[in-house]
């Protein structure tokens, strides 16, 4: 199969490379030529300067220039194409709904190439973005409009979780396809043939209005399973003494009907996708008419949580942050990626700033670029100019007065040896991850210890 792939994101790169993986001609196209360049050179550096996931740069290298192509140009690359996967981010507008001007300048610019062919094949369009439900609807009529012929739009949400994005593309859990007629279906089947018959992967077919339908409505139920815990877990272990959250999770997850996933508790889930969708989710339901306060409440338990550590370390631990040093390690919005896009760390780190912190010494092993670029780039906020980067934890912690663990990089579990050995108390640990299992040796010593999902623990 000849595929072109529209936009080369965190989505669209690894779909590629996959694709690509699989023997198909797989041709990715983006308009952001730095981003090209660098997937072209091949250089992993280069690549993960962009996209920085497992696998992914060794997956690119095996496969470029023999099955993987890249370019900033679609009109030369359409002749002979079967399947179009449209990767383009779908950010959200002020009032929650999705903003598809990236979908749809690329929709006509795709049309305007295929309008063009000159052998005038069944092509599919493809949705690989999360849009709202009638948005395949929406790129038939601009694909109609330019004029193109032969062609079907169908829905293909993308499940993959980030920091597994490669793995997850080579081995979903399954594939949902929405397409209107056999011979759409049938294309698509060409395309994941290794998929529509696996003994584990569910291979589904449906409307596409349905398919659209499915990601929000997994998304939005990972989100509330999620803030369950958040909500009410840590809220329990939180407000009575000598509950254990471990065996409490352990407990509640026995039962076969109840998912282990997501019965953690946290600094609130962030990452492109979550906050976005169930926002999404809520807008087009109010435009239906229909009231949305589940979703409500688990949005707002999410953002809570992004914050309330540094609120409860005030309240709780009786600290005052006004002119103290503040190490926070971990950037990114989850461990193994440099995606800071809804991390907790960017409102943690606003909330310190507001209660007028000196310094802010940051650590993560992939993101700091990220945020000095982008986030936290003092050209947007000159209080991001407090902000400090350091090449490890203990370098981060070093003449600080108080640490704040906010991505669950493994390398901060059992971090108490590299604080008891840099720091002195009086001295505040907020643990954001529950990485800090051993903390009563810390405790002993005179550290405060601030965990989500437990009471605060200093000594008597
Ligand atoms: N990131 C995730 O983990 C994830 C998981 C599942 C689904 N999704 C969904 O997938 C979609 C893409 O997300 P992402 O994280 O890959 O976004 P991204 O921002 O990482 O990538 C989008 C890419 O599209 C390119 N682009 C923008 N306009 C273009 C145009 N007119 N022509 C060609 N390229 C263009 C951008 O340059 C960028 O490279 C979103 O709808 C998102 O909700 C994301």
């Amino acid at each position: 199969m000849k595929i072109i792939i529209v936009g080369t994101g965190y989505v669209g790169l690894p779909h590629a490379a996959v694709c690509a993986e699989s023997g198909h001609e797989v041709h990715a196209y983006d308009i952001d030529d730095n981003r090209i360049n660098a997937y072209k050179s091949g250089d992993r550096a280069q690549i993960e300067a962009h996209v920085n996931e497992p696998g992914l740069a060794n997956a690119i290298q095996d496969t470029l220039d023999r099955y993987l192509f890249f370019s900033t140009e679609i009109e030369p690359i359409i002749e002979g194409v079967d399947v179009i996967f449209m990767c383009l981010n779908t950010p959200p507008n002020r009032d929650g709904s999705s903003n598809l001007s990236y979908l749809i300048n690329a929709s006509r610019d795709v049309g305007r190439a295929l309008a063009k062919r000159q052998e005038k094949k069944r092509v599919v369009v493809v949705n690989k973005s999360t849009v709202p439900i009638g948005t395949a609807r929406l790129v038939e009529r601009i694909l109609k409009e330019e004029g193109v012929e032969n062609f079907g739009v169908a829905s293909n949400p993308e499940f993959l979780a980030q920091g597994n994005a490669v793995e997850g593309s080579r081995r979903p859990d399954r594939v949902v396809v929405g397409a209107d007629t056999p011979e759409d279906l049938e294309l698509l089947r060409r395309v994941y043939n290794q998929f529509t018959n696996h003994v584990r992967i569910k291979y589904i077919e449906t409307t596409p209005e349905t398919s659209e339908s499915i990601k929000y409505m997994a998304n939005s139920l990972l989100l509330t399973y999620i803030s369950y815990w958040n909500g009410v877990g840590a809220r329990l272990a939180e407000s009575y003494d000598n509950i254990r959250m471990e065996d409490l999770k352990r407990g509640v997850t026995a039962d076969s009907r109840i998912s282990t996933w997501g019965s953690y508790v946290s600094n609130g889930a962030g990452g492109s996708c979550f906050g976005k969708d169930i926002q999404s989710l809520m807008y087009q339901l109010n435009q239906a008419g229909q009231s949305t306060d589940l979703l409500n409440a688990v949005y707002n338990i999410n953002e809570y949580q992004k914050s309330y550590l540094i609120d409860r370390a005030i309240y709780e631990g009786g600290f005052n942050f006004n002119q103290k040093k503040v190490a926070i390690l971990g950037l990114a919005f989850k461990k193994r990626t440099n995606d800071m896009r809804d991390s907790a760390a960017l409102n943690a780190v606003e909330a310190l700033l507001g209660k007028g912190v000196s310094e802010i010494r940051a650590y993560d092993p992939l993101a700091v670029d990220t945020a000095k670029n982008h986030w936290f780039n003092p050209s947007k906020n000159h209080l991001f100019e407090r902000i400090t980067y350091h090449d490890s934890p203990r370098e981060a912690i070093e003449g600080t007065d108080a640490v704040y663990i906010s991505t669950d990089w493994e390398e901060f579990r059992g971090l108490s040896r590299t604080i008891e050995t840099t720091v002195d108390p009086p001295y505040l640990v907020i643990d954001g991850r529950r990485m800090i299992p051993d903390y009563q040796s810390l405790v002993d010593r005179g550290f405060t210890y601030l965990p989500v999902g437990g009471p605060v623990k200093k000594l008597a």
